[in-house]
Parts: C-alpha cells; sequence; structure tokens
C-alpha cells in the first residue's frame, strides 16, 4: 500500500466513524452471533498473494462487523465502561501513524516527557498529593503486580528477584473480598501464592475491610511466625463498588510497615469531581493509586495511571539495565520501561494530553456527574417499582437490584434469565453479579455519548422482557 492509498484510505474509515457513531443506538448492543460464526468465516490458512483494500474493507464488514460487541454504544450498561472520545482516538491514530517505541527517553523523548506531565496534570485533577510521581501502565492488572511486586521484594528485603522465595519469610497480603480478580493473579504471578491472601471481612454500606479484624489478622500472622508484606484497598470494587476505608487501612499499614496499594480502576476517574473524594479518604497515605483513564475518562484503552508515592521502590523491584539499554551522557531522564513489567511501550500520554485539552476538566466532571444523577434516577424508578429489589444502593454510577416478582421460588434462574433476555433483545447491555451469594442485576451508566434518556430507557426495556419471561 503507498502512502496515496493510504491517505485515501484513512479519509475514508474516518467518514466510516462519523456513520458507526452516528448509527449506534441502531445496533444490538451486544454481538448477536453464536461461538465460532466468525471463526467459521475466515480461511484456514494466510493468502499466498496480496489483494485489495476494497475488498478487504469490504470483508470487515461483512465479517467483522456484527461479530462486535459496541462498547461505545449510548445504551452500554455492562461491566464498567471503557470509554473513548474522538480526541483520544485521533491521538491514538497519530500514535499509530508514528508507532514509536517509548521504553526510554532516548527512544521517544516527546512521549517522556508528555507522560510526565500528563500523570501531573491527572494527579492534580483528581486532587491527589504532590509526592505522587506517575507512570502509564498498560491496565491496572499491570499496575497491581507492579505494586504487588513492590510489597514482595520490600517485605523480602530486595531478595526475591535474586534468590527466588523458596527459604524466605512466607509473606501474607491482606484485602477484602470486593476487590477485582487481577489482585489474585497478581499474588499468582508474584509466587506469592493464593492461599496467602488473607481477605478481611467486610462491614457496612460500602462493604468496606473491617479495620480491627485487619489488624488481628496481621498480628495473627506475625505470631505464627508469617510476613505481612502489603494491603490491597479496593475503592469502587468490580461487584458492587465496595470502597475500603483507605484511610483506616494506611494507619494500620503504617503501624506494621505494611505497603499499601489502592486500586481504583474504575471509581478514580470520578475524583475529579471534588464531591466524590471522600470515598477515598486518606489516599495520600496509600504508597501506590492505580486508576483507569481507559474506563470513565474517555481516554481509551490502553491507559492506566499508577501514582507512587516512592518510585525508587517500583524501578528497584523492576529495573533491568543492560548495556544495550543505556543511556549515557544525560542527567535527569527518566526511562519508564523501569516502571513497568513490560519493556515496549506504545506512546500513551498523547491522548491524555488531547482529551484535556479539548474538554477541560470542567468537560469530564459534567460528564461523570450526569452519569452518577441519572444511574441515581433510575435506581429510584426501579426501587418504586413493584416486583424488584434494590440489593446494592448507588457507589457513584454503579448499583444492583433484583427482579423479585411474587410466588417465584428460584430468583437466581429467573434474574440470569432476565439478563440473558435482555442482552438478547439488544437496546441495552447489562450484566450480571452475586452479592451475598444471589444473582443480582447490575448496572452502570458511564458512556460518553449517553444521555437521560439513554439510561432511562434501561428500565422500559428490562419491564418489557421482564413481562415476557415465564
Ligand atoms: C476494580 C478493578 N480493578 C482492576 C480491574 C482490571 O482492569 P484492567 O482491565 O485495566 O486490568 C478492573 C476491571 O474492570 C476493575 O474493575
Amino acid at each position: 500500500m503507498d502512502w496515496n492509498e493510504f491517505a485515501k484510505w484513512g479519509a475514508r474509515i474516518s467518514d466510516w466513524a462519523r456513520g458507526y457513531h452516528g448509527t449506534l443506538r441502531d445496533r444490538s448492543v451486544r454481538a448477536q452471533v453464536a461461538p465460532g460464526d466468525i471463526l467459521s468465516q475466515l480461511p484456514m490458512t494466510a493468502p499466498e498473494t496480496g489483494g485489495d483494500m476494497e475488498s478487504v474493507f469490504e470483508d470487515f464488514e461483512r465479517i467483522v462487523m456484527p461479530g462486535i460487541t459496541h462498547w461505545q454504544h449510548p445504551r452500554f450498561f455492562a461491566y464498567f465502561p471503557a470509554n473513548a472520545t474522538p480526541p483520544s482516538m485521533l491521538a491514538d491514530y497519530l500514535s499509530t501513524v508514528i508507532a514509536p517505541q517509548c521504553m526510554l527517553w532516548q527512544t521517544s523523548p516527546a512521549a517522556t516527557e508528555m507522560e510526565t506531565r500528563m500523570l501531573q496534570w491527572l494527579r492534580g485533577s483528581l486532587g491527589l498529593a504532590d509526592h505522587f510521581e506517575g507512570v502509564i501502565q498498560d491496565s491496572a492488572s499491570t499496575a497491581t503486580l507492579a505494586a504487588v511486586l513492590t510489597m514482595r521484594e520490600k517485605a523480602l528485603g530486595w531478595q526475591g528477584n535474586e534468590q527466588g522465595l523458596s527459604g524466605l519469610d512466607t509473606l501474607r497480603i491482606y484485602c477484602s473480598k470486593e476487590v477485582h480478580t487481577s489482585v489474585d493473579r497478581a499474588i499468582w504471578v508474584s509466587g506469592i501464592g493464593q492461599n496467602n491472601l488473607q481477605r478481611i471481612p467486610t462491614h457496612g454500606p460500602l462493604r468496606a475491610m473491617q479495620p480491627e479484624a485487619l489488624e488481628q489478622a496481621v498480628q495473627q500472622d506475625i505470631a505464627n511466625g508469617l510476613k505481612p508484606a502489603g494491603i490491597v484497598a479496593c475503592v469502587g470494587g468490580t461487584g458492587t463498588g465496595g470502597c475500603d476505608d483507605v484511610s483506616a487501612v494506611c494507619d494500620i499499614a503504617q503501624k506494621y510497615g505494611l505497603y499499601v496499594h489502592v486500586d481504583a480502576a474504575w471509581a478514580g476517574a470520578a475524583m475529579i469531581c471534588p464531591e466524590f473524594r471522600h470515598l477515598w479518604e486518606g489516599v495520600d497515605k496509600a504508597d501506590s493509586v492505580v486508576f483507569n483513564p481507559h474506563k470513565w475518562l474517555g481516554m481509551q484503552f490502553d491507559c492506566s495511571a499508577h501514582f507512587v508515592k516512592n518510585p525508587d521502590d517500583l524501578v528497584r523491584t523492576l529495573a533491568i539495565r543492560p548495556e544495550y539499554l543505556k543511556t549515557h551522557g544525560k542527567d535527569g531522564i527518566i526511562n519508564y520501561s523501569e516502571w513497568s513489567v513490560p519493556l515496549g511501550r506504545r506512546f500513551r500520554a498523547l491522548k491524555i494530553w488531547f482529551v484535556l485539552r479539548i474538554y477541560g476538566v470542567e468537560g469530564l466532571q459534567k460528564m461523570i456527574r450526569d452519569h452518577v444523577a441519572w444511574s441515581e434516577e433510575l435506581h429510584d424508578v426501579i426501587a418504586a417499582a413493584p416486583g424488584y429489589e434494590i440489593v446494592t444502593e448507588p457507589v457513584l454510577s454503579l448499583f444492583t437490584f433484583r427482579y423479585a416478582p411474587d410466588g417465584v421460588e428460584d430468583l437466581d434462574d429467573l434474574n440470569q434469565r432476565l439478563v440473558d433476555a435482555v442482552n438478547d433483545d439488544g437496546r441495552i447491555y447489562i450484566t450480571q453479579t452475586r452479592v451475598n451469594d444471589a444473582l443480582v442485576v447490575r448496572f452502570q451508566a458511564g458512556q460518553v455519548d449517553a444521555t437521560r434518556e439513554d439510561v432511562m430507557l434501561a428500565f422500559d426495556v428490562i419491564q418489557e422482557v421482564a413481562g415476557t419471561l415465564t
């Protein structure tokens, strides 16, 4: 493909993008295909000879598009959002076109210095203290892994990487059952082991770790000859938005010399609004914090902001400096690959810059405030509707409820059938979760293009579909 052809197709795809986004409401949110439908249309082997873009694009529309679940659909209420805005797409397009590798300062000075400044912008926008320094990780899972590895190395006196874990102290990490499974994965990958992830019971409307239970667990472990290493606190847990009392957790951690990582992958974005910051009160006492601008700030995947109080600990855990990665003769530079597990890194800071410059902090605050307000309004409608019960109250824009008409014994089965039937209908997309073992419907609003009408339509659809279930 030559560059004239590229420019022609670039313009055509931009037009296609406008049409795609303009017609999202007419599409089913969740793909309506069966397993294997796409695979069966793809030839078993790669073409021997090259072809033309026209036929590639035709096949893209014919084969690929029916198999897409539309994450940018204004009525996507499942999981958490992974929202994207036009300036973010343009920034990623530019980054794709330049295609730099941003592992070291010298392999892309602009990307490195932009990353430094953008993490400072985000830090200030979220009201985090100036002592945090930031890095962009590909995902919150990677940030949490980096944090758990740092906990491990600190607790082992920096011996783990060198010696392996055998023969060293048995480490213990603490969290509630509200945390995302990325914490479990980090525990596996770090070699600490699932049995050493201690779940602390929760209490209260925000399902926070009980501080007394946390402290008792730490003391018990010490008495048993185990080595407490750190705590993963959650702010906006995945299932129901549970939030730990970060301040209390940090105070206990400080008493026992433990590292605290705060996973605010989803809820962190909302801290751009000062009125929501009570949810992570005390966060400045933590050692590290992760939140995903790629979830709710329109800075599309992948873009995970990882703030650390002491970058030296992270770098001491992860940096490897063979000769070919050294930069000689330059002072005061940052090589961000030393702050993360992968070596190669995309130019992700560009989309933060574009989005913040186009919308400003105020534009993003308005989006999040709207989502929270509409979600609360929808919650009130469902709370008042006969046959429905709210299970967990809204945390920001996330709440759960249950369809519980009189006389039905197996409510888990009914609610799962409701979720499936609603998603087969296609006008909205929702998911289920479990609360105290009961299967419940989970709702969150967070799409950039969502309107109040989109959010309120959700319950019309749910009621209509519920009426068809037997
Ligand atoms: C609370 C929380 N933490 C971590 C993650 C993992 O995020 P990522 O996909 O960026 O690894 C999620 C994903 O939804 C989440 O909800």
